[in-house]
């Protein structure tokens, strides 16, 4: 029986990056037979969110908006990763057979110290906390997005570090498991660039009516009027509406903007057809997250069984990593 694992951090209100990068996938996944592991990393979130109120608000929202876009308890384990101390555990132990050239060429830290931003320690041993988190549970498969992969492959470094020195098997190597083929690689923000929240470009999953017309409305287009005729491949914006609209009516728009002339869809149309669209996809999602919303303990008490079971899992491999080195 194959194990899928896969951690998200608990950063606020999710965006369309996030559901067609991460989320949706971790869903569909669970089609799969096999044992199916999801967590919110909030001691990950510590290295950047310094508000308190604001992590156990985010945890929560993160946690709703899984389990409304379909995460089924059932089939799946939702928990809170600091819910989970053998974890932290094993991060020391895997710190102390990790180089430090392996962590200072992260794409992480190479990131915010290039734009000058300090690192603290806890940012620069954020992939041994990851790698923790993946070995932690034996997992087979991992999947994530493209910006994750050289997170994923330190852990199997690390992974074949410490088997190096206490003897292979003790901990299994994981592989990456991306997004298939035509699934969306980068979701554009407002502005084309990747949507990210920090860079205020993002849309959130949940927006809806005058907010979410609004939003979509922000989406950078240019001044051509709709009678010109445009290649429509160059225009992000379809790549937003091919998320959402059955292909025949993408390819039926394509021909539309190509053509120009009277009548001819302008921006303000595809824009409005776009927020319709991801309304009504959204909707059933957004009528149970309102439902959760409504009823939190559901939500706490799905989290603190998840952590029950997971914990039991991290357990036994943390004392596999103690009984190798010697500490019991
Ligand atoms: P953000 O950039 O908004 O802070 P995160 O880095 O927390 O988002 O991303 C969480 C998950 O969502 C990651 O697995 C990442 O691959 C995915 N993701 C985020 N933004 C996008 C995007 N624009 N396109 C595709 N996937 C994305
Ligand atoms: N670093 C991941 C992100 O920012 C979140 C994460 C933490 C994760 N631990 C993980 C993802 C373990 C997969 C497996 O998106």
């Amino acid at each position: 029986m194959k194990t899928y694992l896969s951690g998200i951090q608990p950063s606020g209100l999710l965006h369309l990056g996030n559901y067609f990068g991460a989320i949706g996938q971790h869903i569909a996944l669970q089609q799969r037979p096999g044992r199916h592991f999801y967590f919110i990393a909030d001691l990950h979130a510590l290295t950047t969110v310094r508000d308190p109120e604001a992590l156990r608000r985010n945890v929560f929202e993160t946690a709703a908006t899984y389990l409304s876009l379909g995460l089924d308890p059932q089939k799946s384990v939702l928990w809170r990763q600091s819910d989970v101390p053998e974890v932290t555990e094993i991060a020391w132990l895997l710190s102390t057979v990790t180089g430090m050239g392996l962590l200072e060429r992260a794409h992480s830290f190479k990131d915010k110290t290039a734009r000058g931003i300090s690192a603290s320690v806890g940012l620069f041993t954020y992939p041994v906390l990851m790698a923790a988190d993946i070995l932690a549970y034996d997992a087979d498969f991992v999947p994530v997005g493209q910006d994750q992969v050289q997170h994923v492959e330190m852990a199997q470094d690390m992974a074949g570090s410490y088997n190096a020195v206490y003897g292979e098997g003790v901990l299994k190597r994981p592989e990456c498991l991306l997004p298939e083929a035509g699934a969306a690689k980068k979701v554009p923000g407002l502005d084309g660039q990747k949507m990210s929240k920090s860079y205020g470009n993002d849309i959130w999953i949940f927006e809806s009516g005058k907010a979410l017309k609004k939003r979509v409305g922000q989406i950078v287009t240019d001044s051509r009027p709709p009678e010109e005729p445009k290649d429509p491949e160059g225009l992000f914006l379809f790549e937003l509406l091919a998320l959402f609209l059955e292909a025949g009516e993408l390819a039926d728009w394509k021909v539309k903007v190509r053509r120009g002339g009277p009548g001819a869809p302008g921006y303000g149309h595809l824009k409005a057809r776009l927020a319709e669209a991801m309304e009504a996809w959204f909707a059933p999602a957004r009528a149970r997250r309102e439902e959760l919303i409504a009823n939190p303990d559901r939500v706490a008490s799905v989290l603190a069984d998840g952590a029950g079971r997971a914990r039991e899992q991290a357990r036994d491999v943390r004392d596999r990593c103690y009984r190798a080195c010697g500490l019991c």
